[in-house]
């Protein structure tokens, strides 16, 4: 058996497709349009690996991934495949729009025309899941509960208006066609190979280069923070126990300010590389124009997710920061390859774009 995975050469991507080759046999298809947010670093381990079959290709192209689909005849698709940053959405939210609806909306006709071939047999397995993001819902107040499953979708920014027209989507295909889909709405991940334009890399790096760490607005934004390693739990868990047609939400419980999360990163580099001079890299925070609509919380309720599928997240926040950071400590040379732009070498000589 198979599975499709868009966007593995990404940061939740490639943590996915690391783990899963790691505890199971099942080849993987990388479909991945090798966006500036992809990067063939995160998958090197796997060079030479026949289970993992890499394509440079869009989830856009209706012709590619019906071939992908009829050749190798997975038994799911995972869908990562997006643009991922809200700064970038606000610059320029066309490709949003492009990749995350136009992208999905034809995945899922690909997946649509499959299904409808599949061997004519209604049993075949077959599940489409659609990795989505908290900020759907919108923004809460500071003493609101946290969002479950059926909080109304209220996006604010155009790269959450343009996930939720992808959940709907998708939604809207399993109800209308019976597409078997599941998706996840998931809280902020951190973790290894992260690009470093998202807060908690972008952190880490400035601090090491002496460079400022830029807090937006008063910094008291919360967000609900998860190890990516528990989302990759969680979406094995909803792809083999999930019920077709149901969305889950994925948490780990730790909701932070923002200036809790950079303060914590410095305390542990300074344990960990402390400055030259002696002082903390906390001196390097400063406080910068706030992001235009800026929400001001997500939190999100895991119940659903724990108490029908039994999932929880292994790391508590404290736990998954120090890994992180650790991790950056040790791989130096893929946050150069990144800041550089090295990594894109590759994708020039492979393909020559
Ligand atoms: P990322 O930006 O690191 O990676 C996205 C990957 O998708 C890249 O490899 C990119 O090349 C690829 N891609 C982009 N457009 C494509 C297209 N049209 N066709 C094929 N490939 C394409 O993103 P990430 O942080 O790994 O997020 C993955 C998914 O998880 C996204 O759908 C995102 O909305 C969702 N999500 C992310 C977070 C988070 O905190 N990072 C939280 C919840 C949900
Ligand atoms: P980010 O990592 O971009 O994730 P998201 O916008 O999807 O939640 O940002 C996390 C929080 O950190 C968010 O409230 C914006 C804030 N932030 C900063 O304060 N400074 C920064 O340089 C960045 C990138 C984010």
């Amino acid at each position: 058996m198979t599975i499709l995975v868009t966007g593995g050469a990404g940061f939740i991507g490639s943590n996915f497709i690391l783990e899963w080759l790691a505890s199971s046999n099942e080849a993987v298809i990388n479909l991945d349009a090798m966006t500036y947010a992809g990067n063939m670093d995160n998958l090197q381990s796997l060079a030479g690996d026949f289970r993992h079959i890499f394509v440079n290709g869009n989830i856009g192209d209706f012709d590619l991934v019906a071939d992908l689909l009829s050749r190798h005849k997975p038994r799911a698709i995972v869908n990562f495949a997006a643009e991922s940053h809200v700064d970038r959405s606000i610059r320029g939210p066309e490709d949003f729009i492009q990749a995350n609806v136009v992208g999905t909306f034809r995945l899922l006709e690909a997946a649509r025309a499959y299904r409808a071939g599949q061997d004519r047999d209604a049993a075949a397995p077959f599940s489409f899941l659609h990795i989505s993001t908290d900020e759907v819902y919108g923004t809460l107040a500071a003493d609101a509960p946290a969002f479950t499953e059926s909080n109304r979708y209220e996006p604010n920014s155009p790269y959450s208006a343009s996930k939720a027209a992808s959940d709907h989507l998708v939604r809207a295909y399993h109800h209308t066609y019976g597409l078997p889909v599941l998706t996840t709405n998931c809280s902020n991940n951190y973790g290894p190979r992260q690009f470093p334009e998202k807060l908690i890399p972008l952190c880490i790096h400035n601090a090491l280069a002496g460079k400022p760490l830029p807090v937006y607005g008063d910094g008291r934004q919360v967000r609900d923070w998860l190890y990516v390693n528990d989302h990759c739990s969680a979406i094995r868990c909803v792809l083999e126990r999930g019920r077709h047609g149901e969305i889950y939400n994925i948490g780990g419980w730790n909701e932070k300010t923002n200036l809790e999360v950079v303060h914590t990163l410095c305390r542990i580099l300074d344990q960990l590389q402390p400055r030259p001079d002696g002082r903390s890299y906390g001196d390097q925070i400063v406080f910068v124009r706030d992001r235009p609509g800026h929400d001001r919380r997500y939190a999100i309720d895991a119940t659903k997710v724990q108490r029908e599928l039994g999932w929880s997240p292994a790391e508590t926040f404290e736990t998954g920061i120090r890994k992180t950071v650790e991790w950056y400590l040790d791989n130096q040379a893929w946050v150069v390859n990144v800041t550089s732009g090295a990594y894109r070498s590759w994708v020039e000589r492979q393909y020559g774009i």
